[in-house]
């Protein structure tokens, strides 16, 4: 029946990339540059390249260099690298109170080291303003910004191009996590001038679980210090890491049947178009969100109206467990997600704290029928 927990993970996965997968596993499968130059090494090779060039092109990298970007396994990698990485003892951040932990668990570790933390606070429906980013700006020094692009717990869009213009103004590195947004709405790093901008690979990109990574700016890029330091097949008669992108933050092997799915999901967003997607998603976001609307006792987090918004929608129903409904509504069929979705202070902000909210987020393989058939199982469930 219905998953609707595409926040979490995209589900199902285009069969193209599904399909590079297992070619890659039964006829590809060599490691990168850990070879000869047989027809499987280049092969390797060259579907790394392929992929890093489509993510250039894709995020609008600095002068489409394929070379600053980088493949993680995950967005909290990604971050993990350019906060750990860059921010050190002393030094001042500025985020929001919108963050998944994968924002606020680095920083807090941090913290405990001396780095000093600043917090936009967004407001109850989850919209960090532009211009209190501008206020804490022209009042504290900061040496770095990072925040998401829109939440993952009620799918509000943050003024990210507003945010990047003042962060430009008062010269500091932007670096964004576009988890919920990368593959719906257009972002392009170099238009934005961001530090860094942080992608998964698994939601709305399409690809498989466990890839990610990050475009950089050039010279942002050699203010960071690896956190990863190891084997890159690469300058292997030196024992220390090489400053050469893209070899500097890619130790170990990669997950390269990943990166050919990644690959695969990148052509297969190319054909569909960003626009087509993000229309698509809207129209269907519209009928879960009247649908909501019109239940008794309904609490919805976030905007009201698709304008501005994701369709991850996030709500809590009067004098009801949104772990009760979650399962309930799982025996009915349809896949949602309770509780606080790594994201403690962005649920404080909504006011949903500590019980959380009831998730359900449909995606671009979701229709508008299921909509209706949703409704009614939480009605009946009800
Ligand atoms: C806004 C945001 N940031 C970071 C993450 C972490 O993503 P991953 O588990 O792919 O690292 C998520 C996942 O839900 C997210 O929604």
């Amino acid at each position: 029946m219905g998953y609707l927990n595409n926040a979490a993970t995209t589900w199902p996965k285009p069969e193209c990339v599904v399909n590079a997968v297992r070619d890659f596993m039964l006829t590809g499968g060599a490691n990168s540059s850990r070879g000869s130059n047989s027809q499987r090494d280049m092969k390797t090779l060259n579907i790394m390249l392929d992929c890093r060039i489509k993510l250039a092109e894709f995020f609008g990298g600095y002068d489409d260099d394929p070379m600053f970007v980088t493949f993680t396994a995950n967005i909290t990698e990604s971050l993990n690298v350019v906060l750990r990485g860059y921010l050190r003892e002393g030094m001042r951040v500025l985020t929001t109170s919108m963050e998944h932990n994968a924002v606020m668990r680095p920083l807090r570790a941090l913290e405990s080291k001396g780095l000093k933390i600043g917090i936009v606070q967004g407001d109850s429906r989850g919209l960090v303003k532009a211009e209190d980013i501008k206020r804490e700006l022209d009042s504290v020094k900061y040496d770095l910004m990072v925040m998401s692009h829109a939440s993952n717990v009620c799918g509000t869009v943050q003024p990210v191009e507003e945010a990047a213009e003042i962060c430009r103004k008062h010269s500091v590195p932007l670096v964004l996590d576009t988890a919920q947004t990368a593959g719906v709405i257009p972002v392009n790093a170099s238009e934005l001038g961001l530090a860094a901008l942080c992608f998964t690979g698994h939601k709305s990109l399409m690809g498989p679980q466990g890839t990610g990574g990050i475009i950089w700016n050039r010279e942002f890029a050699e203010r960071v210090e690896p956190l990863i330091t190891g084997g890159t097949g690469s300058y292997s008669h030196l024992e220390t890491q090489p400053d050469e992108m893209p070899d500097k933050f890619e130790s170990g092997t990669p997950n390269l049947p990943g990166i050919a799915g990644l690959n695969s999901a990148l052509d297969w967003l190319n054909s569909e178009g960003i626009g087509k997607i993000s229309e698509r998603e809207n129209e269907t976001g519209q009928y879960f969100l009247e649908g909501l609307k019109g239940i008794d006792g309904m609490i919805l987090s976030g905007l009201t109206e698709m304008k501005g918004r994701l369709p991850v929608f996030s709500f809590n129903i009067e004098g009801k467990d949104n772990g009760i409904l979650a399962d309930g509504l799982s025996r009915l069929g349809f896949e949602t997600r309770p509780g606080l979705h790594c994201s403690p202070s962005a649920h404080k902000t909504l006011g949903t704290f500590p019980q959380g909210t009831l998730r359900v987020s449909p995606g671009y393989f979701t229709d508008t029928g299921e909509a209706g058939e949703f409704i009614y199982a939480l009605k009946t469930l009800l």
